[in-house]
């Protein structure tokens, strides 16, 4: 392995960032998400791109959150320029036209739970331990914490892990909706390799129309989202991966997208 601070490795479309900081839990510094933000606009890139995984290097942290050392001493303008760096690089996860699976193999505080936010799905192994720990450090997120966390768990649950800056374990992330799934910490690896194959097998532009679909869809009133599925929807009719979807069916085989 490089000694990156995010490692790339590829396996048939399939692309494994790892965050790779272990000595400090992988908390993420401007170095590594200058790294991240360089290695998301190569992967925007890529025609033969089918589903990213993302972790932290070592077996015991994700993230635990954004480099409280480097932080400390800022001026307004900086932590201006800190989260806007750290929002730029998530969003840009976010925005990739592909699943994206965060692999959450322990501490996902902060930064890292706003992270894991961004991404498409959430696996986690059952020691995991997630949380928004910011107001006792004097701080709200700022990495999209206060905007993605309620839509994803809601506003009331929001506040109250916002506001407590309370851990809770994988079961609880699981209930609330913050991950998808859990498995035991020996089968994460398997698990996770498994799922980004079964992402893989579905049809990209299906994939890709549902990420938009959802994310703006998300920003916008009903009616004018309802408009942009059937604007969507529609379009697919003109392509090849719509007729071997349902070509496949009808013929009564597997599509081959
Ligand atoms: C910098 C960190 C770090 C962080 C851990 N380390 N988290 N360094 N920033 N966020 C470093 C420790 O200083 C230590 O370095 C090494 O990693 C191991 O951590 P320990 O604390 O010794 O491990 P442990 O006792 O097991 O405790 C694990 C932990 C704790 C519970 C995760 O490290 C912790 O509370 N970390 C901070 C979590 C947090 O508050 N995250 C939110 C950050 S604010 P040394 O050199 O001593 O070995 C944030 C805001 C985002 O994310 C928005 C910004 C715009």
């Amino acid at each position: 392995m490089s000694d990156k601070l995010v490692q790339v490795t590829e396996n048939t479309g399939v692309v494994r960032l790892t965050l790779n900081r272990p000595e400090a839990l992988n908390a993420l510094n401007s170095a590594l998400l200058k790294e991240l933000n360089e290695v998301l606009i190569d992967l925007e890139g890529r025609k033969n791109l089918r589903a990213v995984l993302i972790t932290g290097a070592g077996k015991k942290s994700f993230v635990a959150g954004a480099d409280i050392s480097e932080m400390r001493d800022k001026t307004p303008d900086e932590a201006r320029a800190f989260a806007g760096q750290a929002l730029a690089t998530v969003k840009r996860l976010e925005q990739l036209p592909v699943p994206v699976v965060a692999m959450v193999n322990g501490y996902c505080l902060g930064g890292g739970c706003e992270l894991a936010l961004a991404c498409d799905w959430a696996i986690a192994s059952d020691n995991a331990i997630f949380g928004q720990p910011e107001v006792n450090l004097g701080v709200i997120p700022g990495f999209g914490g206060t905007q993605r966390l309620p839509r994803r768990v809601g506003p009331a649950m929001a506040l109250d892990l916002i506001i407590t800056g309370r851990k809770i374990d994988a079961a609880e992330a699981l209930r609330i909706g913050l991950v998808n799934r859990v498995v035991p910490v020996g089968k994460l690896e398997v698990a996770a390799a498994e799922l980004t194959q079964q992402f893989v097998m579905n049809g990209r532009q299906a994939i890709r129309d549902a990420k938009r679909a959802i994310h703006d869809g998300m920003k916008q009133d009903l009616d004018s989202a309802l408009a942009l599925e059937t604007s969507l929807f529609a379009q697919e009719f003109a392509s090849e991966e719509q007729r071997e979807g349902m070509g496949a069916f009808v013929e009564k085989r597997k599509p081959n997208f």
